[in-house]
């Protein structure tokens, strides 16, 4: 089946998944998730795949959810849509996957890329939660997997200050499991799915399991009430300011600040 934001493949037992939207460097839109989420439901019924790559550009994993898209919504509307609840079903895909990134992790491309079980990043990747800048919140669990993977203090430096870190200081702070040149990436995260697919899959899966237990204990509540701030901010001026300013490429100017 073909798509228009994502290329997909099968090698062997490996699904690779590539967001196929450059020219707004993988923003993540209603149609991406959607395109996102029957793949990975296919993928997860086929008893063929054991493991997925999930991967973007050379300049961009993806630059967050679509800004363009997001900028029109109401509180009212966030609330009713349950906006960005959606990639919840990204994150409880049951089979292991590795998260391939290069260039940019922004926003919710940095909340993508902590869906998966574990990222490889190119020496080229940038990864940070700018969401500040734009009048809201980390709204696809930011605030709660960075914080996981992190720490509180570093989680609060990228998520107050919405600066970016590069790949070196995402691997030293744990964010990130390997970083490889960048001719290589494509290379070691398909042979570390090949390695993974070629183990037990209800083994892999459970492993998957295990861990996570360990590592969402309580999350759903940070979820939630992560979710309902990501909302309210939609019923501010400063998150139409801050939109409004990103799409018309100059500096957002504030009210309460
Ligand atoms: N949404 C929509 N469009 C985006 C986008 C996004 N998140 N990021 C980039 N684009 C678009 C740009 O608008 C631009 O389109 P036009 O050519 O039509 O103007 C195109 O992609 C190329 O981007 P730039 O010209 O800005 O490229 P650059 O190399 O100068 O800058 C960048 C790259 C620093 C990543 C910059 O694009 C940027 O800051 N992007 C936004 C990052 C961001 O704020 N992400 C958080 C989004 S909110 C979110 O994710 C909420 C959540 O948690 C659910």
């Amino acid at each position: 089946m073909a798509h228009e934001t994502l290329l997909v493949e099968t090698r062997g037992r490996v699904g690779l998944i590539t967001l196929n939207r450059p020219q707004a460097l993988n923003a993540l839109n209603r149609q991406l998730l959607d395109e996102l989420r029957a793949v990975l439901a296919g993928f997860e019924a086929d008893a063929g795949i054991g493991a997925v790559v999930l991967t973007g550009s050379e300049k961009a994993f993806a630059a967050g959810a679509d800004i363009k898209e997001m900028q029109p919504y109401g509180f009212a509307e966030a609330v009713v849509e349950d906006l960005a609840a959606g990639w919840d079903e990204v994150a409880a895909f049951r089979k292991p996957m590795i998260a391939a990134v290069s260039g940019f992790a922004l926003g919710g491309g940095c909340e993508v890329a902590m869906m998966c079980d574990f990222i490889i990043a190119s020496e080229t990747a940038k990864f940070g939660q700018p969401e500040i800048t734009l009048g809201v919140i980390p709204g696809m669990g930011g605030t709660q997997r960075l914080t996981r993977a992190i720490g509180k203090s570093k989680a609060m430096d990228l998520i107050l200050t919405g600066r970016m870190m590069d790949a070196a200081e995402a691997e030293r702070s744990g964010l990130v499991a390997r970083v490889v040149a960048p001719e290589k990436l494509l290379e070691e995260a398909l042979a570390a799915a090949e390695k993974i697919a070629g183990f037990s899959l209800p083994s892999a899966i459970m492993a998957k399991e295990a861990v996570n237990r360990a590592y969402e204990t309580v999350l759903s509540e940070g979820m939630r009430a992560e979710r309902r701030l990501f909302h309210a901010l939609f019923a501010t001026e400063d998150q139409k300011e801050g939109m409004t300013a990103f799409i018309e490429k100059r500096k957002p100017a504030f009210r309460h600040r």
